[in-house]
């Protein structure tokens, strides 16, 4: 939907950064390799000689290799592994959320397929305010009125419609299986329900997701889905009416009229999912293809990308000192852009070519200093371009064996969403209006604040950070990454690249690897333990960081194409993740 510009303030516009400049990247590059670099930890990936699928869950990567070696695409192993998970992985995958595919074929043809979840009709710009203007607890992230209309069966529709092979039906049909004969929880997914049983029952008080005995779950446990498995069937009988028109609509209707919910027959009706044009940009001889506004993360991961190539991060040493001040200046720089500039294309234009001319990022790293923290309040958005007018997740990688890769990010946003399970049809509804910045400067969940350029507006689709990505290099695949983890996503992927670019390391390696982040506000380093041995942290401190120990985020996928044409997996081994092929 197309919307007139409208005329904005951009709050953080008119500060800049006021350090002076500082010794220019060539001087500072060639420092010495230290002794302070952390020891990456030695991991042995998974290796297929023609085709891989990595996802959070190994039945979803079991069935995506099926549908591969039955002759399907990557594009049908995409829509079987996306069904499967939302049975399998009820904390992230879904038919209640959306996501963000980027694809790229073996004959070079690539789609950024956007099915972000949209705001209800009804919704407003204040609509989590109270009288007094603050925000209310809670009101974005849980129950009814947190949910935006669903774009994951539109999107799963549509990708198949344009590059599927096998039938619809064929591609389907594994989840409907998987949700008919139940799974065998693992000890991470019983925990993770256990954990969310108080808001399961608030909102629904029975549902598949809760014993039916009122006790906690066990691992190896089996959980049926029989509900879920009826919509399914709908799904894979009508396709993408199958949801948005006909029983499970009528039911995500009746829900929204239980809970206070905003979701309309005419929202479900009016979803669209959107083809944008992926963002190109290059790192040390790799051109890199990602995700496009109203996602933040290609931009982001473009622009700091830009900002370090001139750093000799290798020398410098993996996580020493040195590379991690110039990584997280980069970091604090473009969150603070992403902060002001950044929402949806379609409702105010965002300045995308401006963010990434390689002068405005050059400059933007002109005021670090060699062996000092800029405090994050001297950072603010760059100057000069033009303002914005108008106005718990997961990642597959899959490359088929003609070489047509895909890297698909999708969500709920929180764990379990919502926590709203739409009677009847037995899946999770999201919870991703609160990506939205509902007050401009009052963080989201993610602690991420925003302002005009991500106000809710109906229709509206809500900023994002998740970043599939994929690598090339001299016109062949590469890489194929990404991760969950909300704000951290962009940064995940951008370490996920310097791993293995930058470091040598293999795909497991760079995707088990302890990992650091910074987003501008708060101003604080994230450390994942082991990240920085204890005498960088020292180094980092006495530079100015304030270090803050962080409990392991993101579950990070790679694909890795080797010299000889192998396929290298990484699966995250913070989660259940599993690479597999053949
Ligand atoms: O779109 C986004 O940026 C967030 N809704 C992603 C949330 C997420 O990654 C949570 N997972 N850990």
């Amino acid at each position: 939907m197309k919307r007139p510009f409208y005329p904005v303030l951009v709050a953080l516009l008119a500060a800049c950064t006021t350090t002076s400049p500082s010794t220019s990247p060539t001087t500072v590059a060639t420092v010495a390799a230290t002794s302070l670099a952390a020891p990456v930890p030695a991991a042995t990936p998974i290796i297929m000689a023609r085709a891989m699928v990595v996802s959070a869950h190994p039945e979803a990567t079991r069935i995506g290799v099926e549908i591969l070696q039955r002759g399907g695409n990557a594009y049908d192993a995409a829509v079987a592994v996306q069904f499967a998970l939302a049975v399998a992985l009820p904390v992230a995958g879904n038919i209640g959320g959306g996501g963000f595919l980027l694809y790229r074929g073996t004959d070079g043809a690539e789609g950024a397929l956007d099915f972000r979840e949209t705001a209800p009709a009804a919704a407003t710009r204040d609509m989590y305010l109270d009288a007094a203007g603050n925000v209310v607890p809670d009101l974005s992230t849980l129950g009814h009125r947190a949910a935006g209309v669903p774009g994951t069966v539109a999107g799963m529709w549509e990708l198949h419609q344009k590059l599927g092979k096998l039938p619809w039906k064929d591609v389907v049909e594994p989840a409907v299986q998987l949700a008919m004969q139940g799974l065998k929880l693992t000890e991470k997914e019983a925990a993770g329900l256990n954990r969310t049983r108080p808001d399961f029952v608030r909102f629904n008080p029975s549902s598949a997701y809760l014993k039916t005995d009122g006790g906690s779950w066990q691992a190896g446990e089996t959980i049926y889905h029989p509900q879920l498995a009826r919509t399914l069937e709908y799904i894979r009988d009508q396709g993408r009416d199958g949801f948005y028109t006909g029983p499970t609509a009528k039911l995500i209707v009746a829900e929204m009229q239980r809970g206070q919910g905003l979701i309309t027959q005419a929202d479900l009706a009016g979803y669209r999912p959107q083809w944008r044009k992926p963002l190109h940009g290059h790192y040390r001889g790799y051109e890199v293809l990602t995700f496009p506004p109203p996602s933040s993360g290609g931009v982001a991961l473009l622009q700091m990308l830009q900002m370090l190539e001139p750093y000799n991060l290798a020398a410098a040493g993996w996580h020493s000192p040195q590379a991690t001040h110039w990584i997280t200046e980069a970091e604090r720089r473009v969150y603070a852009d992403r902060a002001t500039y950044l929402g949806d294309p379609d409702f105010g234009r965002v300045p995308v070519a401006q963010l990434l001319a390689p002068t405005y990022n050059q400059q933007r790293m002109a005021s670090t200093l060699p062996h000092r923290a800029t405090p994050s309040a001297q950072v603010a958005a760059g100057t000069g371009l033009p303002a914005y007018e108008s106005d718990q997740t997961t990642h597959y990688n899959i490359v088929d064996a003609q070489g047509n890769a895909v890297s698909c990010t999708t969500t709920l946003n929180g764990a379990y969403g919502s926590k709203v399970v739409v009677a009847g049809a037995g899946f999770i509804l999201n919870n991703e209006m609160d990506d939205f910045s509902s007050k401009a400067g009052t963080p989201n969940a993610y602690g991420l604040v925003g302002g005009v350029a991500n106000a809710i507006a109906p229709g509206k689709r809500m900023l994002s950070s998740m970043t599939p990505t994929i690598l090339t290099k001299g016109n062949k695949l590469a890489l194929v990454v990404g991760t969950p983890g909300g704000s951290t996503i962009i940064t995940s992927v951008l370490q996920g690249i310097l791993n293995v670019v930058d470091y040598g390391q293999n795909a497991q390696q760079a995707v088990a690897a302890p990992r650091l982040h910074h987003q501008w506000l708060p101003d604080q380093l994230d450390v994942e333990v082991g990240a920085l041995l204890p005498a960088a942290q020292d180094s980092l401190r006495a530079w100015g960081y304030q270090l803050s120990p962080r409990n392991a985020w993101g579950r990070m996928e790679i694909i890795r194409v080797l010299p000889s044409g192998q396929l290298e997996g990484g699966a995250d081994p913070r989660g259940d993740d599993a690479a597999a092929g053949y």
